[in-house]
């Protein structure tokens, strides 16, 4: 297993932020913040989110990196070599992307489809209500759709020519941000659309509740690709003289900085659309289908065919951005697979395609023919929501839980800030420290054991 010098390296500072952003903004950033902003009191999630991100996220994510640079091997294998009684926390934390890649891209389908609606100028059909229940509850279409993403997905990943595609996206992701601020400006200037801007930006107290913590946590190691191994794995292609902690910074800032505005564009339409506070609530507490409900209005609000155009080049942007992660998502299931099991990497493929299909069908039909079946128990609850559910709330936190306790108890806290020092001066130390040691570790048994609670005894 002498992989180590077998690892290509990262140029510099700056491919290893993009790369690593590259992989960590995507749908969570686009569709899946958004709707959890909207949907657990706005601007108190916001705030809540952004004060762990800088807490528990630069933890983490250090944690992780530095892990993955340190032993220079991917996640399965480094958890193993720091400490031989964590070798499990590596399978563990390889079961999250295997849970996430199929309801990933049932969504990327879903992006896909509205794509192709806005592209054919068909814009202000998807504006109109129930065009998006209409469509998923469908059973073909999105399953094609579906097919469609994996396939793409599975393909560059068969062909291995993901190099080529994290080029194409250097230049998309700018032209996504920009376009970003742009469509936001738009959506907060519509008639109405600044209570939606307060809503979203002022925290209001009477808001809060546990499960604002635990779904702004979830939401942060999803988005930031934590708890899954990933940025281990990231790490141990990182070069010893590149700066690990203003990387982590940079990181950071750009993947909340896409979610913040991704929640300026879609969540103020809604209180210019809504005719009732019925039905704005109603709109808020939407779920999965909220970017596919308001953006559809943003273009239709727009005059003439430039609603179609600046429809059609969004979703395209959309695509690239979850594109980039699934091919990330499935490269890491990949060579998880083959690994562990030493077979080709063809092989691995079309193992984790299978896998996929399997999870990935009943995720996509059960807005339709499988609607009745609600793991969760909750109306609206489908099984695409119990996927990500078990993997955002229970598997990760769980994974976190492990690696803080293995960083902040086994190894010591010393093996991180070792290496981060390694270029200079750790400048976050003492939050680190705290955080990984006591902070992290009672926030998520607190919240794990809510959020479990919460399923059978429905606290909330
Ligand atoms: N962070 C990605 C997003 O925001 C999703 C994601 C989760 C991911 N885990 C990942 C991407 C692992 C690549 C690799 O959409």
């Amino acid at each position: 297993m002498n992989n180590t010098q077998k690892r290509s390296n990262f140029s510099g500072k700056l491919g290893f932020v993009l790369a690593a952003a590259g992989s960590a903004v995507g749908l969570g950033n686009m569709w899946r913040f958004p709707y959890l902003a909207a949907k657990h009191g706005g601007g108190i999630f916001l705030l809540v989110y952004l004060i762990l991100a800088v807490t528990f996220g630069f933890g983490l994510m250090i944690t992780e990196i530095a892990i993955g640079r340190k032993t220079g091997l991917s996640a399965i294998e480094a958890y193993g070599k720091l400490n031989k009684k964590f070798k499990f926390l590596g399978y563990l934390s390889a079961i999250v992307p295997i849970i996430i890649l199929p309801y990933y891209c049932v969504i990327g389908g879903w992006v896909m489809k509205y794509f192709g609606v806005f592209v054919s100028g068909a814009g202000h059909k998807a504006a109109a209500d129930g065009f998006f229940g209409g469509f998923v509850s469908k059973a073909s279409e999105p399953l094609l759709w579906f097919a469609l993403f994996l396939g793409l997905t599975a393909l560059v990943v068969l062909l291995g020519v993901d190099k080529g595609i994290e080029k194409v996206s250097k230049i998309m992701m700018p032209v996504l941000v920009l376009l970003s601020i742009g469509i936001a400006v738009f959506s907060m200037t519509r008639p109405g659309a600044m209570e939606g801007v307060k809503y979203y930006i002022l925290p209001d107290f009477e808001n809060f509740s546990v499960v604002t913590v635990l779904s702004a946590m979830g939401q942060l190691f999803y988005s930031m690709s934590l708890a899954m191994g990933i940025m281990i794995t990231y790490g141990s292609y990182m070069k010893k003289d590149v700066n690990l902690e203003s990387s982590v910074r940079h990181i950071e800032i750009f993947d909340t900085g896409i979610a913040f505005l991704a929640g300026l564009m879609i969540i103020p339409p809604l209180f210019s659309s809504a005719a009732t506070p019925e039905q704005l609530d109603g709109l808020l507490k939407s779920g999965p289908s909220l970017m596919f409900v308001s953006l559809p209005k943003v273009f239709d609000g727009m005059t003439g065919v430039t609603g179609d155009i600046i429809g059609s080049v969004f979703f395209l942007l959309v695509i690239f951005a979850a594109l980039t992660s699934s091919i990330s998502l499935m490269e890491a299931i990949v060579s998880i697979i083959h690994d562990k099991f030493h077979i080709g990497r063809k092989a691995c493929c079309f193992v984790t395609l299978g896998i996929s299909i399997i999870l990935g069908v009943p995720s996509s039909l059960g807005f339709g023919v499988l609607s009745f079946i609600n793991p969760l128990g909750t109306a609206g609850g489908s099984i695409l929501d119990f996927f990500d559910f078990v993997s955002n709330n229970i598997l990760m936190p769980i994974v976190a839980l492990l690696t803080c306790i293995l960083v902040g108890y086994v190894i010591k806290t010393k093996t991180v800030s070792d290496e981060v020092e390694l270029n200079g001066k750790f400048k976050g130390k003492k939050l680190f420290e705290v955080v990984v040691k006591y902070i992290a570790p009672v926030c998520i048994v607190a919240i794990l054991v809510f959020s479990v609670l919460d399923v059978f005894f429905k606290l909330s």
